[in-house]
């Protein structure tokens, strides 16, 4: 069931669990996080980057692929089809193409530039019943060729986006994108604490789920994270698996070339990182 995201991430951040956002590629990764969050009958959000969307042919395809897939695969608990980290005009096209999510990520901007994009947008999504995601303070790490600086949110411009009427909120906290560096300092709590206070309980986003310690997600999610963004972890999953599978020399032995076999490791090593993950979070049997 194709849904807006804001139901099931109320619902998360009232049951204090959260709801994670799996980053998709291509129909490999689609029926394999369906499939997953079926089987453990709990929601879901399908994130599609911009960079995502364009090796997808665009978002047109996505979104129909999606909702085709949701009708074949008998998928009932609730999926939210959303845009990761868009642009203005990403959003605008993605409303348009039939997602039923969008996050606007006016993070660079300053912060009357993400005010009065984000109003506009969040007019435009509720119009059509699309929920909405912002962000404040840029999330590290490097995603389709941004490289964020890791900021910690300003918990008065947290306030300041929050009261726009938008859905979820991301907020810096120390979290970044890719796999965390040695050195890394781990998730700022006390800034989280901070936002959390003043935001008046808006369902906070967690992005750079990937290789956060299980201790840091669960003390996040006490402190208001509803929505945890994975896409890294289900990559490497998928390609140690691949390498595996190459390595064994499988794709030699009979008709072990054939992508529906070679793809078929990867595609269950996605499966198991996203039921590893749901269960980490508490989202399973909540649909
Ligand atoms: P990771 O790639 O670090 O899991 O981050 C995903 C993310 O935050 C997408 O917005």
């Amino acid at each position: 069931m194709l849904v807006s995201a804001t139901e099931m991430l109320n619902k998360a951040r009232d049951g204090h669990y959260a709801v994670g956002q799996f980053n998709i590629n291509n129909l490999e990764w689609t029926k394999a996080i369906l499939l997953t969050a079926q089987e453990l009958n709990s929601p879901v959000i399908l994130g599609v980057s911009e960079g995502a969307g364009k090796y997808m042919t665009g978002y047109k395809t996505v979104a129909a692929m999606v909702k085709a897939m949701i009708e074949t695969l008998n998928i009932t608990v609730p999926v939210a089809l959303h845009l990761d980290h868009g642009s203005y005009e990403g959003a605008k096209a993605c409303i348009e193409a039939g997602f039923s999510s969008i996050m606007f990520d006016g993070s660079h901007y300053p912060i009357d530039e993400n005010v009065a994009k984000t109003t506009e947008l969040v007019e435009l999504a509720h119009s059509k019943g699309i929920s909405i995601e912002a962000e404040v303070g840029s999330i590290g790490g490097e995603e389709d060729g941004v490289i964020g600086a890791g900021e910690i949110a300003d918990p008065a411009e947290c306030k300041k986006i929050a009261d726009l009427g938008i859905d979820f909120l991301a907020a810096g906290i120390g979290n970044i994108h890719g796999k965390y560096p040695e050195n890394w300092k781990g998730l700022d709590f006390e800034a989280l604490d901070k936002i959390h206070q003043a935001t008046g309980g808006i369902p906070l986003v967690l992005h750079g789920g990937t290789g956060i310690p299980a201790d840091m997600i669960r003390q996040a999610i006490s402190l208001g994270v509803s929505k945890i963004n994975v896409n890294t972890e289900c990559q490497l999953s998928f390609a140690a698996a691949t390498r595996s599978y190459i390595e064994a020399g499988k794709d030699l032995e009979g008709k072990g070339f054939d992508p529906r076999k070679l793809l078929a490791p990867g595609f269950e090593a996605i499966k198991a990182t996203v039921k590893e993950k749901m269960e980490l979070f508490g989202s399973v049997n909540k649909a």
